[in-house]
């Protein structure tokens, strides 16, 4: 087996070449032309150094859409900086709710933090009664992803609440909390703890996905001030471009909001044509999902996704994600159009799979 696709370092981008039909990177289309006329427009200021009016709006607008102060807001390069930062909080001891994301370890090991991988079962939820035991209590620092990447479990607040403890910080990951929506109440983030203004929780979050703008690297944490400035300190001058600044003062401003509101709802009706095409061929998720991805089980999943490439389709391996392994696929929401090809393909890629010797679960 190809050892590749076990390097933890490894994202969906690996899985996917241009040209082919994209379920591997969990990255919505887009930019929307709002968002690229804001750019469009200040591409002559590019000579300049990006100014402080720059970075006040996207604080502004982050601030307004949180009902947090500024000084509760650090402007990040991509939620992926928020993990490098960690370590200038001098931690201990992490412990990761595993399956999840792959960077924050990557980042928290650079900087030689030990780790404690808490691998959940599958359905992958954590029992808040159990968190006393799964948690080591030299931890001070707990890290979890709601929306999940990759298993697309959405945990409650009650679960980020109750990993809270004296002396310990709790990281949440909510790079894809703007596109969760509790489609009856009709609220979007329903678990989202970005307004709760715990003083130790530390919420990431990201523009790069539901925006289409992972390449250019915008996103931005919430905390304490107390936390702000320990993770600011030494920090470069200049840390993100002007462009960043414009992105994410549009995207997380009233039209921003506005737009994810429309996307949300647009995810949940492409999922559940999702969920029911791969039902109709026989494919469960690995478990009811809530984010705009969906994980499944193959027992002959790496051969599925290999047969699927050659086809023009990508997927995503979820081989490298702590707790899974090489039968786990993660198939990004599209739409119908898109989710139809891929379904019509993964009909006959499983048959040729099951003539070819293995079998598909
Ligand atoms: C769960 C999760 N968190 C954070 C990130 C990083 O996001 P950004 O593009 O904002 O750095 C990713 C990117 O794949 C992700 O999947």
């Amino acid at each position: 087996m190809n050892a590749e696709l076990f390097a933890p370092e490894r994202h969906g981008d690996s899985d996917s070449v241009e040209g082919m039909a994209d379920f591997a990177v969990n990255v919505r289309e887009g930019p929307p032309k709002f968002v690229l006329d804001a750019l469009a427009a200040r591409l002559p200021d590019l000579a300049r150094y990006p100014t402080t009016g720059d970075e006040a709006r996207a604080v502004a607008a982050i601030a307004a859409a949180h009902e947090r102060p500024a000084a509760e807001i650090l402007l990040l390069s991509g939620a992926a900086e928020g993990f490098e930062l960690l370590p200038r909080l001098g931690i201990r001891h992490a412990a990761l709710i595993q399956p999840s994301f792959t960077e924050p370890e990557i980042a928290l090991r650079a900087a030689g933090v030990p780790i404690t991988q808490v691998v959940l079962d599958r359905p992958w939820r954590l029992d808040t009664e159990d968190i006393a035991r799964r948690i080591p209590d030299a931890a001070d620092l707990v890290l979890l992803g709601n929306p999940t990447n990759p298993t697309s479990v959405l945990h409650p607040v009650a679960t980020i609440e109750a990993l809270r403890a004296p002396g310990r910080l709790v990281v949440v990951d909510e790079a894809f909390a703007d596109l969760t929506l509790d489609a009856v109440a009709g609220e979007r983030e329903p678990e989202s703890v970005a307004s709760r203004r715990w003083p130790d929780v530390i919420v990431l979050r990201s523009i790069t996905k539901t925006f289409g703008l992972a390449g250019l690297r915008a996103g931005y944490l919430l905390a304490s001030p107390q936390i702000i400035e320990r993770l600011s300190v030494g920090r470069r001058p200049w840390a993100l471009g002007t462009l960043s600044l414009v992105a994410l003062a549009e995207c997380v401003g009233e039209r921003g909001q506005a737009y994810c509101d429309e996307v949300a709802t647009r995810v949940v009706a492409q999922r559940t044509h999702l969920l029911a095409g791969l039902r109709d061929i026989g494919i469960e998720p690995a478990v009811e999902p809530d984010g705009p991805f969906v994980l499944i089980e193959l027992a002959d999943g790496l051969e599925v996704k290999d047969e699927l490439r050659r086809r023009g389709i990508a997927v995503r391996s979820a081989a490298n994600f702590v707790g899974l392994g090489p039968g786990y696929l993660r198939l990004a929401v599209r739409d119908e159009e898109t989710t139809a090809h891929l379904l019509e393909e993964l009909r006959h890629v499983r048959a040729v799979v099951r003539r070819s010797g293995s079998v598909t679960g």
